[in-house]
């Protein structure tokens, strides 16, 4: 379903911690509506790449444009406000929270009302809030967890866990999505539904989604176009049947072996 707009182009991009290079010239594009994975060894730099979209880190060299924004030169706080959301390797949830309040909570940057105005306007943050809880309901129906709105997330098994994480980076209603490993650790069963939501995601909710992850099987499947990185550097870059057949990506993995 990918138009050929570009939503995010990543320049010539490059970091380094000490002597160590995490990213060294990486540049790629990501078009609306594709599902564009990340790929490559242990340390060979997916995450910091990620890192570096979402404003955590800040590349020394190079560009990261989302429409007409440059990230690189963009306040951490106001990126997730341009519609960037992401989801961790580490789960990052309040476990003490049920779903439901989890999902709520991603709706706090879209409410306008503050509490003085709470109290002022009643009405008017009744009906906010209300208009929020919808928006959560749907995603709550798209993810299928209806069944665990009201449990606390914490006690929950972690393949659900893992569901109500991208929910809760759905309820920010982004444009883009950074998916940091979202199967890891999954069943099989888990994976599945996992990457028919993933499939979903752009026709459903309009989503946009940069996927890292290690299951070949899966990425190769579900990916439009895959991005290669190896010691930092771009090994790789085009669809998953000119990926299987790159002879520099088989050296990079059997390497690994
Ligand atoms: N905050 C940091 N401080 C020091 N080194 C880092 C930091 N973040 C990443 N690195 C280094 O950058 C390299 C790439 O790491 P990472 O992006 O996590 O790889 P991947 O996600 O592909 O496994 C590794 O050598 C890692 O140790
Ligand atoms: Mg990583």
């Amino acid at each position: 379903m990918s138009s050929n707009a570009v939503l995010l182009d990543v320049k010539n991009v490059s970091i380094s911690f000490g002597g160590n290079t995490a990213l060294s010239d990486v540049e790629f594009s990501v078009k609306k509506g594709e599902i564009r994975a990340i790929i490559g060894p242990n340390g060979a730099g997916k995450t910091s790449m990620l890192n570096c979209i979402s404003g955590f880190y800040r590349p020394q060299k190079g560009q990261i444009l989302f429409k007409q924004t440059d990230l690189t030169q963009t306040p951490t706080h106001k990126i997730a406000p341009l519609g960037i959301a992401r989801t961790f390797q580490n789960i990052a949830l309040y476990t003490g929270l049920s779903t439901l309040d989890n999902l709520m909570a991603a709706r706090h940057i879209h409410m306008k009302q503050s509490s003085l105005s709470n109290m002022i306007y009643w009405g008017r943050a009744q009906r906010e809030e209300v208009a929020h809880r919808e928006f959560v309901e749907e995603i709550i129906d798209f993810l299928e967890i209806a069944h665990i709105r009201k449990a606390v997330v914490g006690a929950l098994p972690y393949g659900l866990r893992k569901r109500v994480e991208l929910g809760r980076a759905l309820a920010l209603e982004p444009t883009l999505l950074l998916l940091d490993e979202p199967m890891a650790g999954m069943n099989v069963e888990e994976k599945e539904d996992m990457a028919r939501f993933i499939l979903d995601i752009y026709e459903r909710r309009g989503v946009t989604v940069v996927l890292i992850e290690h299951d070949m099987g899966l990425v190769m499947d579900i990916s439009d176009r895959v991005v290669v990185l190896d010691f930092g550097r771009k090994i790789a870059d085009g669809t998953p049947d000119e990926i299987k057949n790159d002879e520099s990506v088989i050296q990079a993995y059997l390497g690994q072996a």
